[in-house]
């Protein structure tokens, strides 16, 4: 029987393919940009191999944009007329890509959980868990599924680098600097190359408010992110922040043109609005500006690469860093088509899509009203959304800078309640020393 390196059954009559996607699942669970032409070649070497066709269906609707899901229909359809020749397992994997098609997250998230019942060590599966429960906002239930089956992970199963890296990264996010660290570190020193390893502690240090330390971090690690995809970007972007804690702006803004934004690298010219690639950009940029930093014509580059997608509600979170690219750039009119249309989204009662978008309004609300100086209105917003800004998605690191923003307002219209109740969340969510960073320091 052909199986990936972890014991998992692959249905397929050619070997080569089943190499070729053992590969494939390797580089999507090390982020590492050979993942498209390794899964191409598994499509080459058998159109029938129905993991081969799920995992692209999967990347189709992992870029988060409604262009993606022809790609991923297109896989389905011919997964699906495999489904009843192949595992349990597989089939499950099928109905993971139709609900992923469906936009329905609590469906995937259901029926990844059912595959990891069955196949604990399915490092597949844990990974798309945990990024479909990440962009819901639910990592307390992916702590819980990661949790659930560490038991079953030990050194001597492949991709052992990369559990621990996952694992990190749950325990982060639900508050277990130490052992998230721990985890991380581990991670990293058996593979250096492990991107999403790097990420974890990355994120550690951010909690820890230790900025030299993550640059040292970072700065140590670079050598290896050359095989990376986009994950490597994001990296950079972990960077610009230490940076700008160390007040350290002109190196921020030279990360920023040679890797958040720069239409030379051959990933950006070919997917200019990559969801993550926009959040990075415009969270670095409006981070900066808060910092009284002019960052000239940076925001009119971010606008241009949204041209054609502004309006393409398919992740709350990246519909929040448009929303903050129109503003900065002046599309008042987009601005209110972009409120419109997420109002109608969210008012749907039967859409999963929608429960997704509830919280997006009075955020992209704020998101106006600041940069349009409305201060007391941004206060406003920030008493009602301050507890629900979790739900949007995104990690505690990327969501601050919502944090920033209303606490900006705050400062500015001297209301120290808010302040005060700011200082409490952000405790709460697990910075440490919160009022001693650089975007709160100030009004402390
Ligand atoms: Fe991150």
């Amino acid at each position: 029987m052909l199986t990936d390196r972890r014991g998992h059954a692959i249905s397929t009559v050619e070997p080569r393919a089943a190499v070729a996607l053992d590969e494939a699942i390797a580089h999507l669970v090390g982020r590492r940009s050979a993942l498209t032409p390794t899964l191409a070649r598994v499509r080459e070497l058998d159109p029938d191999c129905v993991m081969g066709q799920v995992l692209t269906g999967m990347m189709g609707c992992g870029v988060r944009k409604l262009s993606g899901l022809e790609a991923a229909r297109e896989a389905y359809a011919a997964a699906a007329a495999q489904r009843d020749q192949v595992s349990a397992r597989e089939r499950l994997y099928v109905d993971v890509l139709e609900s992923a098609i469906a936009r329905e997250p609590d469906a995937v998230v259901e029926r990844l959980s059912a595959i990891l019942e069955h196949c604990p060590t399915d490092l597949l599966a844990s990974v798309l868990l945990q990024g479909e429960l990440f962009w819901t906002g639910d990592m307390q239930r992916a702590e819980a599924e990661s949790a659930r089956v560490d038991a079953f992970w030990c050194s001597s199963i492949e991709g052992y680098a990369d559990w621990l890296a996952l694992r990190a990264f749950d325990l982060e996010e639900t508050g277990d600097l130490a052992l998230a660290e721990r985890l991380g570190r581990e991670s990293v020193e058996r593979d250096p190359n492990n991107l999403w390893g790097a990420h974890s502690v990355a994120h550690v240090l951010e909690m820890k408010g230790e900025s030299a330390e993550g640059i040292r971090w970072l700065d140590e690690l670079k050598g290896g992110w050359d095989a990376g995809g986009p994950m490597k970007y994001h990296l950079w972007w972990h960077r610009c922040l230490c940076h700008i804690e160390q007040g350290q702006f002109e190196a921020a803004l030279e990360i920023h043109d040679t890797w958040i934004r720069n239409s030379e690298l051959p990933f950006q010219k070919a997917l200019p609005d990559f969801y993550l690639d926009i959040q990075n950009g415009a969270s670095n940029l409006i981070r900066l500006e808060l910092q009284g930093i002019d960052v000239g014509e940076r925001w009119q580059v971010l606008a241009n690469a949204i041209e054609g997608s502004w309006d393409d509600l398919s992740n709350p979170f990246t519909t929040l860093h448009v929303a903050m690219v129109l503003a900065a750039t002046g599309q008042l009119g987009r601005q209110q088509a972009l409120l419109n249309n997420v109002n109608a989204l969210a008012s749907e009662q039967q859409s999963a899509l929608a429960r997704t978008y509830r919280g997006v309004p009075v955020v992209l609300e704020f998101i106006a009203a600041h940069r349009a100086g409305r201060h007391q209105q941004v206060v406003a917003c920030g008493a009602s959304s301050r507890a629900s800004l979790w739900q949007l998605g995104g990690s505690h690191a990327q969501r601050d800078v919502l944090f920033q923003l209303l606490f900006d307002s705050a400062r500015r219209c001297q209301d120290y309640a808010l302040i005060t109740s700011i200082h409490s969340d952000l405790e709460r969510i697990g910075f440490v020393h919160p009022l001693g960073r650089v975007a709160y320091r100030d009004a402390a």
